[in-house]
């Protein structure tokens, strides 16, 4: 928190407003384009560091700040279907005596009886809405604000193979069955793995890969995704009298539903059950973070009513999360790409929930100095749901009597690791960029996937040529030769060879991939490819002062600075220029050869929307071949929207301003295929 002082309160509120823009963008990057620009940790630092000063100023807190945001999941670009019958949620809570007092409140209501509640999982996934007419699904829809959220259908028929498009037997007139999105710990792995080899940034955790996958716009992109489905909305005509007999009607419509949920009478018997879901919980094919109570019978559901936000009759009783006593080995710390420096903890390896646990992130420097953290300390690890460990707290008791506090600046001087606390965040941030843990991390991002994308330059040969001394920064590898590379380990004249091509090849790719490749903070992939639909050059960008470079959609003020600050860099300047040396592509192709115009020449063409028979690839390519460019968002200066199925607000956005709309056919029609 601005550097462990109390802040004014006009830094405050420049803070505040600076941490809740780029959170949203980092947000916004996550659940609708499922990537990651930074690290979770450094994600992480940012909310918590928001919420700390929302806390210390009350006044400037704001129900629309990402910390108070948790229950609206709406994004741009897909279709607003409201529920014919509100989403709520539930009120939580970790206490055996709370769940009491919401039975107590409820016997107040209904004295004298013995209540019947069933009592169920509550799965860890993502709400989602079915609507089934004449037992055809018609429909899927987030739980967005509980009124109204996303059309997701497209994604939940492809991504959810389990899911039936026809209900078996006899089925209402319309119902809406609610359920949960998850995926499996298996699939999760499956991915993460994957993504690994290709060095992209991992997921944290099944849940927050659900909520990416089911938000993608060009579809699921072959991830699996599951359901289960527990929950009535509305329902013509209203057949059912209870929840459990909902359930057996779930289950002959040949639904996945519950693996298994109770009948209580009472709260003892229903406590009883809870106490039974948690000893058989972890054999579940979802992850389950508690129990749900919930009265039986509608029509003492409808008795008892709801508050504003979730109803009177259910509750959720959440179970502690996973934690194991362990020793903390030592204190290591973790270098990102864009230099931060976590501190990470090695642990005595210990289990928890299923998993052998031997690192543990601690966040920052002042998590460590909050929670008194010290090597040789004896700790609680926790796993709440995500698949990074935390350290909750220390067994102060067993602490050995010669233990001195961890000081973090002075451990990084002893490691001669030369850092900075990046003034007014938690984080520290490399000085030198001659530090070749920093290097490695540059180059490796450079030559990624989502970057330049150079084949066989994973890691371990970045390392390589880091240790050896041949590569000091990305312009070197472009003077790398096939002798250069015949000393290192595994490899051989026809592997040198293909590297060496490989790096040449990469000349002549996309601007944007090298413009992402420079790693300017705050600019990914998207933010890359906007500002080189804008500018159409590097040297343009790097020209660009901040006011031209907030006039491209999706770009505020701070990525302006950022970009600005990176370009008034003599260190990056000097990069740049070598790579240009290099012979690297900086500008855009004219669009099309010898000066012939083509149906699209300089047109700027915005997606959105599931087209009938191309994917968003196809139609991109389709297209740049006409001489046209995409934009991921609709301004005055678009000159076409091409729609497909499930359109959303960027529809509403073209109608407003006067753009053209266009499907698919006359999209076709347009270009000549
Ligand atoms: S009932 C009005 N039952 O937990 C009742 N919800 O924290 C609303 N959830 O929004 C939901 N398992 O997404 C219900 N067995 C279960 C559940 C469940 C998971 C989710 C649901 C809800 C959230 C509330």
């Amino acid at each position: 928190m601005l550097g462990g002082r109390m802040p004014e309160k006009s830094e405050a509120t420049r803070r505040i407003q600076e941490l809740r823009e780029t959170i949203a963008r980092h947000d916004e990057l996550y659940y609708r384009q499922g990537t990651l620009e930074i690290e979770d940790q450094e994600y992480d630092a940012l909310k918590r560091e928001l919420a700390g000063l929302e806390a210390e100023f009350p006044e400037l807190a704001s129900e629309a700040s990402p910390t108070k945001r948790v229950g609206d999941d709406r994004t741009e670009g897909f279709a607003k279907v409201k529920h014919r019958e509100r989403m709520m949620s539930l009120d939580n809570t970790y206490s055996e005596a709370e769940l009491r007092e919401f039975a107590a409140r409820l016997g107040r209501i209904f004295p004298d009886r013995n209540l019947p509640y069933v009592v169920e999982p509550k799965i860890d996934g993502v709400a989602v809405c079915l609507t089934y007419e004449g037992g055809q699904l018609v429909r899927a829809v987030t739980r967005g604000n509980g009124v109204e959220g996303d059309d997701v259908t497209a994604n939940v028929r492809e991504g959810v193979p389990a899911l039936p498009d026809t209900l078996k037997g006899d089925a209402p007139e319309v119902i809406e069955i609610r359920g949960e999105l998850y995926m499996t710990r298996a699939e999760f792995l499956r991915i993460n793995t994957e993504r690994e080899e290709k060095q992209l940034p991992l997921f944290a955790n099944p849940r927050n890969l659900t909520a990416g996958t089911i938000k993608q716009l060009a579809g699921v992109g072959g991830r699996r995704l599951e359901i289960v489905l527990y929950g009535l909305g509305a329902c013509q005509p209203r057949t059912f009298k209870t929840q459990s007999e909902f359930h057996a009607a779930v289950k002959g419509w040949g639904l996945p539903t519950l693996e298994k949920y109770w009948s209580a009478q009472g709260i003892d018997e229903a406590w009883a059950c809870i106490e039974k879901l948690d000893t058989l919980r972890h054999d579940f094919a979802y992850e389950t973070d508690g129990a749900v109570v919930k009265l039986d019978d509608f029509a003492l559901q409808a008795e008892a009513g709801a508050t504003a936000k979730s109803p009177r009759w259910a509750i959720a009783y959440k179970f502690a999360a996973e934690q194991a006593e362990t020793l903390l080995e030592k204190i290591d710390v973790q270098i990102g790409r864009t230099g931060a420096v976590t501190p990470v903890a090695h642990l005595k390896p210990v289990q928890l929930a299923g998993t052998t646990v031997s690192r543990a992130t601690l966040h920052n420097e002042d998590e460590i100095a909050r929670k008194d953290i010290r090597p040789g300390d004896t700790v609680v690890v926790q796993k709440a749901g995500e698949i990074i460990p935390q350290v909750l707290r220390v067994v102060t008791e067993k602490r050995p009597a010669d233990s001195q506090p961890f000081e973090f600046a002075a451990f990084l001087q002893e490691k001669g690791i030369e850092a900075e606390r990046v003034p007014g965040q938690a984080f520290w941030r490399l000085k030198g960029r001659d530090d070749p843990a920093l290097i490695r991390r540059r180059i490796a991002h450079f030559a990624g996937k989502p970057c330049l994308d150079i084949e066989n330059l994973g890691e371990a040969v970045v390392d390589q040529l880091v240790t050896q001394g041949l590569v000091r920064d990305p312009a070197d590898l472009f003077t790398l030769k096939v002798e250069d590379l015949l000393p290192l380990e595994k490899f051989a004249q026809k592997s040198s060879e293909n590297l060496v091509a490989a790096i040449d090849a990469s000349r002549r790719k996309e601007v944007w991939r090298l413009v992402h490749a420079l790693g300017i903070p705050n600019v990914g992939a998207q933010s890359a490819k906007d500002l080189v639909a804008h500018f159409h050059s590097l040297p343009a960008i790097m020209r660009a002062q901040p006011e031209e470079l907030e006039q491209v959609d999706g770009i505020g003020a701070i990525v302006a600075q950022s970009i600005r600050t990176f370009f008034e860099d003599e260190a990056q300047l000097d990069l740049v220029e070598r790579l240009i040396a290099q012979g690297l592509r900086i500008e855009e192709e004219p669009p099309a050869a010898g000066g012939e115009e083509t149906p699209l020449t300089g047109k700027t063409v915005v997606l959105t929307g599931t087209l009938p028979t191309l994917s968003r690839d196809e139609a991109t390519a389709l297209i740049e071949k006409a001489g046209g460019k995409t934009s991921s968002s609709v301004s005055k200066k678009t000159d076409y929207v091409l729609a497909g199925d499930s359109a959303g607000s960027k529809l509403d956005k073209a109608r407003k301003l006067g753009v053209s709309i266009i499907d698919e056919d006359a999209f076709r029609a347009m270009i000549g295929e």
